[in-house]
């Protein structure tokens, strides 16, 4: 597997701008050198502040990269409250989350309309770090795959083959967010491999160079054996990711693993 990992830190609706540049400043410092990237996700007031510090931390983008956690998919127009793909890449983004299940679940997103956003943000030049993951009444009533084959298939329905290794997958199961309870390193190895075969239906290329994270209270303690799993490349992480220290720990882990 030549795939690098990637660790995700999903700062959520955490973290005023003078936070969010202290911690830069503190982890890009004690940020060693590796083959793993740092994307920072923090709320689109902190965007400023990120990109300044990432830019002074001279890490460069392949250490450590910043993006948002949401936008819409229309360039610019009549449409309050919203942010286009279009204003994160003016601020230096690299990355923006889509349909992460707080988005679907509390603010009631579809996968069409995450399908959209998902195009809009390649058309742009972004990365979308493409959120799926089923509740556990559904893992509970069998419909797993289901679940994951629909949110697939519509979310990458307007991204053609050519452009699909473009999207990074994030599989979070819904009852592992926030919970404490992670999934078991097989029950994610399980997912991961059923949405590579998934993917592997529109491109077998696209599938093999495709990174897919897993989320979900990753922690340091469990996310060496989390990240040593054959389909999962990188781990998306909200409640760890908030202190430096512990950001740290989890990129230790995921350099670990990767050897
Ligand atoms: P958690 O969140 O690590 O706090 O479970 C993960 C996420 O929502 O992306």
């Amino acid at each position: 597997m030549n795939r690098k990992l990637l660790l995700a830190a999903n700062w959520k609706m955490n973290k005023l701008s003078g936070e969010a540049r202290e911690f830069v400043l503190s982890y890009a410092a004690k940020l060693a050198e590796s083959s793993v990237a740092t994307v920072l996700l923090p709320p689109n007031t902190a965007l400023v502040a990120v990109a300044s510090t990432c830019k002074e931390s001279g890490k460069g983008p392949v250490g450590l990269a910043f993006g948002a956690q949401n936008c819409y998919f229309q360039s610019s127009g009549a449409f309050t409250g919203e942010v286009s793909p279009q204003m994160l890449v003016d601020l230096g983004c690299r990355y923006v989350v889509l349909g992460h299940s707080e988005r679907r679940a509390i603010f009631g997103e579809s996968d069409e309309l995450i399908g959209k956003k998902v195009k809009a943000a390649l058309d742009a030049g972004l990365t979308p770090i493409f959120c799926i993951g089923e509740t556990l009444d559904e893992r509970n009533g069998g419909k797993l795959e289901e679940v994951l084959t629909r949110q697939v298939r519509v979310g990458l329905e307007l991204v053609s083959d050519a452009d699909l290794h473009k999207v990074v997958i994030a599989y979070e199961p819904v009852w592992a967010i926030g919970t404490g309870v992670v999934a078991t390193p097989a029950q994610a190895q399980d997912a991961h491999k059923f949405v590579r075969s998934l993917l592997a239906k529109r491109s077998a290329q696209a599938a093999g160079q495709m990174q897919i994270l897993y989320g979900g209270s990753v922690k340091p303690d469990n996310c060496f054996e989390l990240m040593s799993q054959d389909d999962i490349d990188g781990a998306l992480v909200g409640g760890a990711s908030l202190e430096v220290e512990s950001l740290l720990a989890l990129h230790k882990e995921c350099v670990r693993a990767s050897k």
